[in-house]
Protein backbone atom coordinates (compact mmCIF):
# COMPACT_ATOMS: atom_id res chain seq x y z
CA UNK A 1 0.00 0.00 0.00
CA UNK A 2 1.23 3.20 -0.66
CA UNK A 3 1.58 6.54 1.48
CA UNK A 4 0.00 9.69 1.52
CA UNK A 5 2.30 12.85 1.23
CA UNK A 6 1.55 16.62 2.20
CA UNK A 7 2.70 18.35 -1.93
CA UNK A 8 1.48 22.02 -0.80
CA UNK A 9 0.52 24.43 2.22
CA UNK A 10 -0.60 27.34 2.47
CA UNK A 11 -2.15 29.75 5.24
CA UNK A 12 -3.82 33.15 5.97
CA UNK A 13 -4.58 35.46 8.55
CA UNK A 14 -7.05 38.55 8.62
CA UNK A 15 -5.29 41.86 8.33
CA UNK A 16 -6.54 43.43 11.86
CA UNK A 17 -4.14 42.19 14.41
CA UNK A 18 -6.03 42.67 18.32
CA UNK A 19 -2.86 43.26 20.51
CA UNK A 20 -2.93 42.26 24.58
CA UNK A 21 -2.72 46.17 25.09
CA UNK A 22 -6.31 46.34 23.27
CA UNK A 23 -7.63 43.53 25.47
CA UNK A 24 -6.60 45.46 28.25
CA UNK A 25 -9.29 48.17 27.05
CA UNK A 26 -11.75 45.73 27.33
CA UNK A 27 -11.54 43.61 29.78
CA UNK A 28 -9.57 43.45 33.16
CA UNK A 29 -6.24 41.99 31.87
CA UNK A 30 -3.08 42.79 31.48
CA UNK A 31 -0.37 42.52 29.02
CA UNK A 32 2.38 40.63 31.53
CA UNK A 33 -0.71 38.12 32.24
CA UNK A 34 -1.97 36.97 29.14
CA UNK A 35 2.01 36.88 27.64
CA UNK A 36 3.22 34.83 31.19
CA UNK A 37 0.30 33.05 31.43
CA UNK A 38 -0.68 31.91 28.37
CA UNK A 39 2.57 33.34 25.65
CA UNK A 40 0.34 35.33 23.38
CA UNK A 41 1.35 38.59 22.23
CA UNK A 42 -1.57 39.08 19.46
CA UNK A 43 -4.01 37.73 17.38
CA UNK A 44 -5.64 38.36 13.80
CA UNK A 45 -9.24 38.99 13.75
CA UNK A 46 -11.50 38.70 10.93
CA UNK A 47 -13.12 41.45 9.15
CA UNK A 48 -17.19 42.00 8.60
CA UNK A 49 -17.29 40.53 4.93
CA UNK A 50 -15.11 37.70 5.83
CA UNK A 51 -16.42 33.75 6.76
CA UNK A 52 -14.88 30.63 7.39
CA UNK A 53 -14.61 29.32 3.48
CA UNK A 54 -12.91 33.10 2.50
CA UNK A 55 -9.88 32.04 4.90
CA UNK A 56 -9.83 28.85 3.63
CA UNK A 57 -9.83 30.16 0.07
CA UNK A 58 -6.85 32.31 0.40
CA UNK A 59 -4.65 29.53 2.05
CA UNK A 60 -5.93 27.10 -0.75
CA UNK A 61 -4.78 29.13 -3.63
CA UNK A 62 -1.14 29.68 -1.86
CA UNK A 63 -1.23 25.47 -1.33
CA UNK A 64 -1.98 24.74 -5.09
CA UNK A 65 0.55 27.42 -6.33
CA UNK A 66 3.69 25.28 -4.12
CA UNK A 67 1.87 22.11 -5.40
CA UNK A 68 1.77 23.51 -8.82
CA UNK A 69 -1.97 22.13 -9.38
CA UNK A 70 -4.96 23.52 -10.09
CA UNK A 71 -8.73 23.48 -8.59
CA UNK A 72 -9.47 20.93 -11.04
CA UNK A 73 -6.97 18.48 -9.45
CA UNK A 74 -8.43 18.42 -6.09
CA UNK A 75 -11.28 15.16 -5.76
CA UNK A 76 -12.02 15.31 -2.48
CA UNK A 77 -12.44 18.63 -0.13
CA UNK A 78 -12.12 18.81 3.83
CA UNK A 79 -12.57 21.18 6.18
CA UNK A 80 -11.46 20.90 9.89
CA UNK A 81 -13.52 23.93 11.79
CA UNK A 82 -15.94 24.80 15.01
CA UNK A 83 -16.85 27.42 13.28
CA UNK A 84 -18.41 26.81 9.95
CA UNK A 85 -20.04 29.33 7.53
CA UNK A 86 -22.97 27.69 8.28
CA UNK A 87 -24.23 24.48 10.37
CA UNK A 88 -25.16 23.61 7.06
CA UNK A 89 -24.40 23.16 3.98
CA UNK A 90 -20.60 22.56 5.13
CA UNK A 91 -18.06 24.86 4.54
CA UNK A 92 -16.33 22.25 2.69
CA UNK A 93 -18.90 22.67 0.06
CA UNK A 94 -18.62 26.89 0.34
CA UNK A 95 -15.14 26.60 -0.40
CA UNK A 96 -15.19 23.92 -3.30
CA UNK A 97 -18.18 26.42 -4.96
CA UNK A 98 -15.93 29.66 -4.36
CA UNK A 99 -12.75 27.85 -5.78
CA UNK A 100 -15.15 26.58 -8.97
CA UNK A 101 -14.66 22.94 -7.82
CA UNK A 102 -17.73 20.80 -9.21
CA UNK A 103 -19.12 17.74 -8.07
CA UNK A 104 -16.16 16.41 -5.83
CA UNK A 105 -16.98 15.43 -2.11
CA UNK A 106 -16.50 17.91 0.51
CA UNK A 107 -17.24 17.94 4.40
CA UNK A 108 -16.13 19.76 7.44
CA UNK A 109 -14.51 17.69 10.11
CA UNK A 110 -15.86 18.86 13.67
CA UNK A 111 -13.40 18.01 16.42
CA UNK A 112 -12.10 21.22 18.00
CA UNK A 113 -8.39 22.02 17.90
CA UNK A 114 -7.32 18.32 17.44
CA UNK A 115 -9.82 18.98 13.99
CA UNK A 116 -6.59 19.41 11.39
CA UNK A 117 -5.06 16.29 12.55
CA UNK A 118 -8.41 14.27 12.13
CA UNK A 119 -9.08 15.63 8.91
CA UNK A 120 -5.44 14.74 7.85
CA UNK A 121 -5.94 11.03 9.41
CA UNK A 122 -9.19 10.44 7.16
CA UNK A 123 -7.33 12.18 4.15
CA UNK A 124 -4.55 9.47 4.63
CA UNK A 125 -7.02 6.75 5.08
CA UNK A 126 -8.87 8.04 1.79
CA UNK A 127 -5.78 8.05 -0.03
CA UNK A 128 -4.09 4.55 0.93
CA UNK A 129 -7.85 2.92 0.16
CA UNK A 130 -7.60 4.20 -3.06
CA UNK A 131 -10.84 6.17 -2.73
CA UNK A 132 -9.59 9.70 -3.19
CA UNK A 133 -6.11 10.91 -5.18
CA UNK A 134 -5.62 14.23 -4.30
CA UNK A 135 -7.65 15.90 -1.12
CA UNK A 136 -7.25 19.56 0.42
CA UNK A 137 -7.54 19.82 4.18
CA UNK A 138 -8.28 22.57 6.10
CA UNK A 139 -8.23 23.96 9.36
CA UNK A 140 -10.01 26.86 9.93
CA UNK A 141 -11.37 28.96 12.26
CA UNK A 142 -13.45 32.31 13.32
CA UNK A 143 -13.07 32.12 16.71
CA UNK A 144 -13.85 35.82 17.56
CA UNK A 145 -16.69 35.45 16.85
CA UNK A 146 -17.93 32.72 19.24
CA UNK A 147 -15.62 34.47 21.71
CA UNK A 148 -17.86 36.42 25.20
CA UNK A 149 -15.72 39.77 25.31
CA UNK A 150 -17.28 40.00 28.75
CA UNK A 151 -15.18 36.57 30.00
CA UNK A 152 -11.70 37.85 30.81
CA UNK A 153 -10.93 34.16 30.81
CA UNK A 154 -11.44 32.97 27.18
CA UNK A 155 -11.67 36.34 25.08
CA UNK A 156 -7.80 36.81 25.72
CA UNK A 157 -7.05 33.43 23.89
CA UNK A 158 -8.26 33.26 21.16
CA UNK A 159 -8.00 34.03 17.03
CA UNK A 160 -8.75 33.52 13.46
CA UNK A 161 -7.34 32.12 10.25
CA UNK A 162 -7.03 29.27 8.20
CA UNK A 163 -4.31 27.06 6.92
CA UNK A 164 -4.39 24.68 4.54
CA UNK A 165 -2.37 21.07 2.27
CA UNK A 166 -2.25 19.80 -0.19
CA UNK A 167 -1.90 15.74 -0.04
CA UNK A 168 -1.76 12.86 -2.67
CA UNK A 169 -0.14 9.20 -3.36
CA UNK A 170 3.42 9.40 -2.38
CA UNK A 171 5.70 8.02 -4.68
CA UNK A 172 8.71 7.12 -1.98
CA UNK A 173 8.77 7.03 1.31
CA UNK A 174 7.74 10.25 2.23
CA UNK A 175 4.32 10.66 3.81
CA UNK A 176 2.33 9.73 6.96
CA UNK A 177 3.90 7.16 8.98
CA UNK A 178 2.07 7.06 11.76
CA UNK A 179 -1.10 8.13 13.63
CA UNK A 180 -3.15 7.69 16.61
CA UNK A 181 -6.56 9.50 17.60
CA UNK A 182 -8.89 9.19 20.37
CA UNK A 183 -11.69 11.20 22.26
CA UNK A 184 -13.46 11.47 25.72
CA UNK A 185 -17.37 12.74 25.11
CA UNK A 186 -17.56 12.57 29.49
CA UNK A 187 -15.42 15.32 29.61
CA UNK A 188 -17.68 17.87 27.19
CA UNK A 189 -18.66 20.42 29.51
CA UNK A 190 -15.36 21.04 30.33
CA UNK A 191 -14.71 22.98 27.23
CA UNK A 192 -18.06 23.89 25.01
CA UNK A 193 -20.21 26.12 22.60
CA UNK A 194 -23.24 24.89 25.21
CA UNK A 195 -25.74 26.85 22.53
CA UNK A 196 -27.11 26.89 19.34
CA UNK A 197 -27.27 22.95 18.48
CA UNK A 198 -30.33 20.77 18.77
CA UNK A 199 -29.94 20.11 23.02
CA UNK A 200 -30.38 23.65 23.21
CA UNK A 201 -32.03 25.90 20.18
CA UNK A 202 -31.11 29.46 20.19
CA UNK A 203 -33.78 31.95 21.91
CA UNK A 204 -33.82 35.76 22.99
CA UNK A 205 -32.19 33.92 26.43
CA UNK A 206 -29.66 31.72 25.80
CA UNK A 207 -28.21 35.20 23.76
CA UNK A 208 -28.89 37.56 26.56
CA UNK A 209 -26.59 35.06 28.54
CA UNK A 210 -23.90 34.36 26.11
CA UNK A 211 -24.19 30.80 25.71
CA UNK A 212 -23.25 30.74 21.92
CA UNK A 213 -19.52 31.56 22.68
CA UNK A 214 -16.78 29.01 24.19
CA UNK A 215 -17.36 28.25 27.81
CA UNK A 216 -13.99 26.83 29.16
CA UNK A 217 -12.45 25.62 32.38
CA UNK A 218 -9.45 26.31 31.44
CA UNK A 219 -7.36 24.99 34.32
CA UNK A 220 -9.16 21.62 34.36
CA UNK A 221 -8.70 21.42 30.57
CA UNK A 222 -4.87 22.20 30.73
CA UNK A 223 -4.10 18.93 33.13
CA UNK A 224 -6.09 16.87 30.59
CA UNK A 225 -3.84 18.46 27.42
CA UNK A 226 -0.21 18.01 28.67
CA UNK A 227 -1.32 14.42 29.26
CA UNK A 228 -3.14 13.18 26.36
CA UNK A 229 -0.70 15.29 24.20
CA UNK A 230 2.21 13.01 25.67
CA UNK A 231 0.01 10.39 25.15
CA UNK A 232 -0.65 10.95 21.58
CA UNK A 233 3.08 11.64 20.54
CA UNK A 234 4.07 8.75 22.06
CA UNK A 235 1.88 6.14 20.58
CA UNK A 236 3.17 7.45 17.02
CA UNK A 237 6.51 7.23 17.73
CA UNK A 238 6.14 3.79 19.04
CA UNK A 239 4.13 2.38 16.27
CA UNK A 240 6.62 4.12 13.78
CA UNK A 241 9.90 2.66 15.77
CA UNK A 242 11.20 6.14 16.02
CA UNK A 243 12.98 8.13 19.12
CA UNK A 244 12.22 11.57 20.15
CA UNK A 245 15.55 12.78 19.20
CA UNK A 246 15.19 11.85 15.67
CA UNK A 247 12.05 14.49 15.46
CA UNK A 248 13.39 17.46 13.17
CA UNK A 249 10.74 19.46 13.85
CA UNK A 250 7.71 19.07 16.48
CA UNK A 251 4.38 21.09 15.35
CA UNK A 252 2.30 20.88 18.92
CA UNK A 253 -1.10 22.33 18.68
CA UNK A 254 -0.71 26.79 19.95
CA UNK A 255 -3.08 26.82 23.17
CA UNK A 256 -0.85 27.69 25.65
CA UNK A 257 3.16 28.20 25.68
CA UNK A 258 3.25 26.24 29.23
CA UNK A 259 1.72 23.39 28.02
CA UNK A 260 3.85 22.98 24.70
CA UNK A 261 6.92 23.25 27.22
CA UNK A 262 5.09 20.73 29.67
CA UNK A 263 5.04 18.18 26.34
CA UNK A 264 8.32 18.47 25.01
CA UNK A 265 10.09 18.45 28.37
CA UNK A 266 8.48 14.71 28.76
CA UNK A 267 10.19 13.81 25.69
CA UNK A 268 13.26 15.62 25.66
CA UNK A 269 12.58 17.63 22.46
CA UNK A 270 14.18 21.21 22.01
CA UNK A 271 12.81 24.53 21.94
CA UNK A 272 14.82 24.92 18.73
CA UNK A 273 13.03 21.63 17.34
CA UNK A 274 9.76 22.87 18.18
CA UNK A 275 7.26 25.35 15.82
CA UNK A 276 5.89 27.89 18.26
CA UNK A 277 3.62 30.59 16.90
CA UNK A 278 0.73 31.50 19.73
CA UNK A 279 2.87 34.29 20.13
CA UNK A 280 1.70 35.72 17.05
CA UNK A 281 -1.68 34.25 16.65
CA UNK A 282 -2.97 32.94 19.71
CA UNK A 283 -5.30 29.78 20.01
CA UNK A 284 -7.00 29.50 16.38
CA UNK A 285 -8.37 26.06 17.50
CA UNK A 286 -8.19 23.53 14.11
CA UNK A 287 -5.90 25.82 12.27
CA UNK A 288 -3.41 26.64 14.02
CA UNK A 289 -1.28 23.64 13.33
CA UNK A 290 -1.49 23.82 9.45
CA UNK A 291 -0.93 27.58 9.22
CA UNK A 292 2.79 26.58 11.97
CA UNK A 293 3.38 24.18 9.23
CA UNK A 294 2.79 26.37 6.46
CA UNK A 295 4.65 28.43 8.18
CA UNK A 296 8.09 26.13 9.36
CA UNK A 297 8.04 25.13 5.24
CA UNK A 298 8.03 28.67 4.09
CA UNK A 299 10.71 29.54 6.52
CA UNK A 300 13.04 26.71 4.98
CA UNK A 301 12.68 24.58 8.28
CA UNK A 302 11.31 21.34 7.36
CA UNK A 303 13.87 19.86 4.79
CA UNK A 304 13.04 16.71 2.21
CA UNK A 305 13.78 13.50 4.61
CA UNK A 306 13.02 15.17 7.81
CA UNK A 307 10.40 13.77 10.45
CA UNK A 308 7.47 15.65 11.74
CA UNK A 309 5.91 15.41 14.58
CA UNK A 310 1.91 17.26 14.09
CA UNK A 311 0.15 16.71 18.22
CA UNK A 312 -3.04 18.12 19.29
CA UNK A 313 -5.68 18.21 21.76
CA UNK A 314 -8.72 19.93 22.05
CA UNK A 315 -12.80 20.58 22.97
CA UNK A 316 -14.72 16.78 22.85
CA UNK A 317 -12.38 15.90 24.67
CA UNK A 318 -10.51 14.80 21.71
CA UNK A 319 -6.68 14.32 20.92
CA UNK A 320 -4.32 13.29 17.97
CA UNK A 321 -0.75 13.01 16.42
CA UNK A 322 0.35 12.13 13.22
CA UNK A 323 4.60 11.76 12.26
CA UNK A 324 5.56 11.96 8.73
CA UNK A 325 9.15 11.85 6.73
CA UNK A 326 8.76 14.83 4.67
N1 LIG B 1 -6.30 38.37 33.01
C1 LIG B 1 -6.02 38.44 34.31
N2 LIG B 1 -6.34 37.48 35.20
C2 LIG B 1 -6.98 36.39 34.73
C3 LIG B 1 -7.31 36.25 33.36
C4 LIG B 1 -6.95 37.28 32.48
N3 LIG B 1 -7.20 37.26 31.17
N4 LIG B 1 -7.94 35.07 33.18
C5 LIG B 1 -8.00 34.47 34.38
N5 LIG B 1 -7.43 35.28 35.33
C6 LIG B 1 -7.28 35.03 36.75
C7 LIG B 1 -8.36 34.08 37.27
O1 LIG B 1 -9.52 34.82 37.59
C8 LIG B 1 -7.68 33.54 38.51
O2 LIG B 1 -7.77 34.50 39.54
P1 LIG B 1 -7.98 34.03 41.07
O3 LIG B 1 -6.77 33.22 41.40
O4 LIG B 1 -8.06 35.34 41.80
O5 LIG B 1 -9.25 33.24 41.08
C9 LIG B 1 -6.21 33.43 38.09
O6 LIG B 1 -6.06 34.32 36.96
C10 LIG B 1 -5.78 32.04 37.69
O7 LIG B 1 -6.75 31.47 36.83
P2 LIG B 1 -6.57 30.04 36.16
O8 LIG B 1 -7.76 29.74 35.31
O9 LIG B 1 -6.21 29.04 37.22
O10 LIG B 1 -5.28 30.34 35.25
P3 LIG B 1 -4.37 29.33 34.46
O11 LIG B 1 -2.99 29.48 34.88
O12 LIG B 1 -4.95 27.93 34.42
O13 LIG B 1 -4.45 29.91 32.96
C11 LIG B 1 -5.55 29.36 30.89
C12 LIG B 1 -5.71 29.96 32.27
C13 LIG B 1 -4.59 30.23 30.12
C14 LIG B 1 -6.91 29.36 30.20
C15 LIG B 1 -5.00 27.91 30.97
O14 LIG B 1 -5.72 27.20 31.95
C16 LIG B 1 -5.05 27.14 29.67
O15 LIG B 1 -4.34 27.43 28.72
N6 LIG B 1 -5.84 26.05 29.60
C17 LIG B 1 -5.86 25.11 28.49
C18 LIG B 1 -6.52 25.66 27.26
C19 LIG B 1 -6.57 24.57 26.19
O16 LIG B 1 -5.68 23.76 26.03
N7 LIG B 1 -7.68 24.48 25.47
C20 LIG B 1 -7.82 23.39 24.52
C21 LIG B 1 -7.92 23.83 23.17
S1 LIG B 1 -9.12 25.13 22.92
C22 LIG B 1 -10.39 24.45 21.92
O17 LIG B 1 -10.54 23.26 21.74
C23 LIG B 1 -11.35 25.46 21.34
Amino acid sequence: MKGAKIIGTGSYLPEKILTNFDLEKIVDTSDEWIRTRTGIEERHIVADDEAASSLVVNAARKAMEMASIKPQDIDTIICATISPDTPFPSTGCWVGTALGIEGVPAFDVSAACSGFLYGLIVADSLIKAGTAKRILVSGVEILTRITNWTDRTTCVLFGDGAGTVIMEESDDDSGILSSYWGADGSLGDLLIQPAGGSRMPPTHETVDKNLHTIYMKGNEVFKHAVRKMALAAEKVLVKANIKPEEIALFIPHQANIRIIDATIKRFGIPREKTMVTIDKIGNISSATIPISLDWAVREGRIKKGDLVLLDAFGGGFTWGATLMRW
